[in-house]
């Protein structure tokens, strides 16, 4: 691999506290690291030289929250919701009939698809869950499937009991067997507690056994109304609660007084009428807040982290700075990557080359025209993707 020297950086964006935001900055990526960052008249040479003529430079998304081994279709569910009908999550079954029905290499092939989609808009970390299998060899496929292609790869088994299963049958296969199958390609473990999907005792059930075969954990919590999710999350130590965008004040100071982050899924809640977290009340309380996708067939088919940004700035009331930290550091540290050798949504030396060139001299350009695709070159692990 060839070393990059990448000068005329008209706003660097670094999440490092030192470094800040650099002014007159140029970045050299060697192999599959950021090798430097300094003063551009003290840059060192390198193989190829760029200058990106005074755009904006960022790390690259950081997406910690996905669910991209599906197959099917759910245009008419989304029809009809945008007619008034409600989301209630009972569409998971139809991708989940979808799903079994597919071939190991069409469920490949479309994540790949997704998360090629999302790289060529900057999303150069991805998390993907399983989920939409829920049977023992369909949930061991979907993670070894995701273990190919994906940054991080979380069990979530617990995404709802199937049609026709009891729930209390169904969760002894998911702590036990299919817990056994699946963490060898995982990393994390999910539950989805919510009225309709798994309550607080079983969903402390799901998240005991994961942690106690290894597994870090998550959370989808509060997506559909106030419930324990949050709590459970906090108090058993999860990475992230995601979704949280119906909060107590008692789950608002829980998140801030806690390492769990808070990671909000704008584009899901307005694609099911919901109305938005709250991620000024969140970041005021002293949270830690992340952004990201969830790109899915059913609540958020989006792959777009800048389509997230921008309403987190225009209508959650986040400064595009503190947007921008959410979709970069914010999702690394929901991933808990933002440290150490290789470390993601952070530009510093050391770090992951995992770069995004913005065709704009800022990040507020993201905001301030937005829809407009603005991504105009994308480095993964050093290799330019876009
Ligand atoms: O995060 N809430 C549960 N799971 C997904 C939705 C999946 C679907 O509707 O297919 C979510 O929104």
């Amino acid at each position: 691999m060839t070393s990059t020297l990448i000068t005329g950086i008209g706003e660097l964006t670094t999440n490092d506290e030192e470094l800040g935001r650099p002014a007159d900055a140029a970045l050299v990526l060697d192999g599959d690291r950021i090798a430097w960052i300094g003063a551009a008249s003290a840059a060192p040479a390198a193989d190829e030289i760029l200058d990106v003529e005074g755009r904006a430079v960022l790390p690259g998304w950081v997406d910690s929250h996905t669910h991209l081994v599906f197959a099917g279709d759910r245009t008419a569910e989304f029809e009809a919701r945008m007619a008034g009908a409600a989301y209630a999550a009972g569409g998971i079954a139809v991708t989940v009939e979808a799903t079994r029905g597919a071939t190991d290499a069409e469920l490949a092939a479309g994540l790949r698809k997704h998360v090629d989609e999302a790289a060529a808009q900057g999303t150069t970390c991805v998390e993907t869950k399983t989920g939409y299998g829920l049977t023992v060899a369909d949930e061991v496929r979907a993670a070894r499937i995701a273990a190919e292609v994906a940054d991080e790869v979380t069990f979530l088994g617990a995404h709802l009991v199937p049609p026709g299963a009891d729930a209390e049958d169904y969760l002894d296969e998911v702590c036990g067997p299919m817990l056994d199958a699946v963490a060898p390609y995982a990393r994390w473990a999910d539950v989805f507690c919510e009225t309709g999907a798994f309550d607080e005792t079983q969903s402390r059930r799901v998240l005991t056994a994961a942690a106690a075969k290894g597994l870090g954990l998550r959370v989808h919590g509060n997506q559909l109304g106030q419930g324990p999710g949050v709590r459970l999350a906090v108090e058993l130590g999860a990475a992230s609660v995601d979704h949280c965008t119906h909060l107590s004040d008692a789950d608002i100071e829980a998140l801030a007084g806690s390492a769990t982050v808070a990671t909000l899924l704008p584009a899901c809640d307005l694609s099911t009428r919901q109305p938005l977290p709250p991620g000024r009340r969140l970041l005021d309380a002293g949270a830690t807040v992340a952004l990201a996708s969830n790109c899915n067939p059913g609540s958020s088919y989006t792959s777009s982290m800048a389509f997230c940004v921008t309403t987190a700035v225009l209508q959650m009331g986040l400064s595009v700075e503190e947007a921008v930290r959410a979709a970069t550091w914010g999702g690394a540290r929901a991933l808990r990557r933002e440290t150490g050798d290789g470390a993601v949504g952070v530009l510093r030396p050391g770090a992951r080359a995992d770069v995004h060139v913005l065709d704009a001299p800022s990040a507020t350009h993201l905001a301030y025209r937005p829809g407009v695709p603005l991504t105009h070159a994308v480095w993964r692990k050093g290799s330019r993707v876009r």
